[in-house]
């Protein structure tokens, strides 16, 4: 009921705001040829002023510099001073346009090279350039900022963004939090490349994304540096800060490996990573190549509550259990690859990761996917499991477990339903149609049919877009 209420009423603000944006569209010169400002979100009704509009980001240069909270019992606060160097290309003559910030201090926006004017308003950064920024032409923004970091949580009260640690801090920002340590524009649809350097006092490490460039050391502090090649959706930019031990090794099909494992744990934490290449071997046959340039995993002796699949680099709460390790890899192809175009298409994610899970389960010779899905479709028909609207779960329903465990049976339902070789079709071309994309539940009905030749509305609608519990097909 809450979550309805909530949902309800930040629909009405995308609403809102979709139709302030489309008054200008809808000038008769059009929206290329007069220039205006850029828009306070992506469109997206569950999160609308996540992502901006008017441009696209196409590259973002981090230069941080993080010093980590003193010993206990000084308050569990960093500071942070960054210099964010944001590449842009205007969609349309800008005389204006945002970026996402929450918290922390801008103290100043140079756009193209020159000073800019700049506004805080809620979470967005407002900057009005000197002069108009033409359409088309890339532009350099760049913004100095930093502040007191703390511990952010999300809508639901989950820890997220960039979260303060005692030796440093754990990034991991779905769905909007790196609106909290760096100037974005933070929805999936705009995908970028990345460089992040993290300046961190000698002795700890900042792991990041993608290929490690390099590290150097002066003045007790230590740079490392990372860059992303693969675009990348905003919430799976990592940066995070501890007291690990990189560790680099090599599959047998030549993908280079890099761990950060806190040297404060103890072995058993990530003994779930070691069949890493054998699960990236399997979910190859199974989805395609993988689909980055390097892979690895981050885990911490702190926590979130959970694992995040950064790209390229999933990060772990105290521990990297094996079907967790399993759910992180498989979100490479489904979730990194292709991303979600709106917040509710997010059983796209969470369902086929947790069906992959299934699948490795099997494989390893334990729990079937048949076994896991008789588990799922054994839940009584008045629990409330089977309300939530698996397609469209509301800002708080993000997580629910049905977007999880129904969205993995949905799956296993449509494989029946299609059959193993229209489903094995499928699995491989989802993520390689949309790779470096973004994409719709109904992208994905379309792709079924298309490859099946059959008409699945009846299918999903009962099990996706309807609550309520669906007969096995
Ligand atoms: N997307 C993560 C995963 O399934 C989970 C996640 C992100 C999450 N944020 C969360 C879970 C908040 C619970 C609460 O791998
Ligand atoms: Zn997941």
């Amino acid at each position: 009921m809450r979550s309805c209420v909530r949902s309800g009423v930040v629909a009405a603000a995308a609403a809102a705001l979709l139709a302030a944006a489309v008054v200008p569209a809808s000038a008769a010169d059009g929206q290329s040829s007069r220039p205006a400002p850029g828009g306070s979100g992506a469109g997206d009704a569950y999160f609308p002023f996540a992502g901006n509009s008017g441009y696209d980001a196409v590259h973002y240069d981090l230069d941080l510099r993080y010093q980590p909270p003193a010993a206990a019992p000084a308050p569990l606060a960093g500071q942070l001073d960054a210099v964010a160097t944001v590449t842009i290309v205007p969609t349309r003559h800008l005389t204006g346009f945002n970026l996402d910030l929450r918290g922390l201090e801008v103290e100043s926006v140079v756009v193209g090279g020159r000073p800019a004017e700049f506004a805080r308003e809620g979470d967005e950064l407002i900057v009005t350039p000197k002069t108009i920024l033409p359409r088309g032409k890339a532009v350099d923004v760049v913004v100095a900022y930093g502040g007191a970091t703390g511990r952010p949580t999300d809508i639901e009260g989950a820890l997220y963004g960039w979260v303060t640690t005692r030796d440093g801090a754990m990034v991991a920002s779905e769905p909007e939090g790196s609106m909290t340590w760096f100037p974005v524009s933070d929805h999936p649809t705009d995908k970028a490349t990345y460089d992040v350097a993290v300046a961190v006092p000698e002795g700890l490490v900042a792991v990041g994304n993608g290929d490690l460039v390099g590290s150097s050391t002066a003045n007790g502090w230590t740079t490392w540096e990372w860059s992303s090649r693969e675009p990348m959706a905003s919430y799976l930019v990592t940066a995070s800060v501890g007291n690990y031990e990189l560790r680099q090794w090599t599959t047998p099909d030549g993908l280079l490996n890099i761990d950060a494992i806190d040297r404060d744990l103890a072995p058993a934490a990530s003994a779930g990573l070691a069949q890493t290449a054998e699960m990236i071997a399997f979910f190859e046959t199974k989805f395609g190549p993988y689909p980055f340039s390097s892979y690895g995993a981050i885990v911490d002796d702190d926590s979130v509550g959970y694992a995040l699949e950064t790209q390229t680099r999933p990060i772990y709460s105290t521990r990297a259990n094996e079907g967790t390790v399993a759910h992180e890899l498989a979100h490479q192809w489904l979730g990194n690859s292709v991303s979600p175009a709106r917040w509710q298409d997010i059983w796209l994610n969470e369902g086929w990761a947790t069906y992959a899970e299934w699948l490795w389960s099997e494989h390893d010779g334990r729990t079937t996917a048949a076994e896991n899905f008789a588990d799922v479709m054994a839940i009584p028909a008045d629990n409330g499991f089977w309300q939530t609207i698996v397609a469209d779960p509301g800002p708080l329903g993000l997580f629910a477990g049905a977007v999880y465990d129904r969205g993995a049976a949905t799956l296993y339902a449509l494989r029946l339903e299609i059959g193993d070789e229209a489903f094995d079709a499928l699995s491989v071309e989802w993520p390689t149609r949309y790779k470096d994309s973004v994409a719709t539940t109904e992208d994905f009905q379309a792709l079924a049919e298309e490859l099946s030749g059959q008409d699945l509305e009846e299918f999903f609608d009962v099990w996706v877009w309807t609550a309520g519990k669906p007969a096995i097909p």
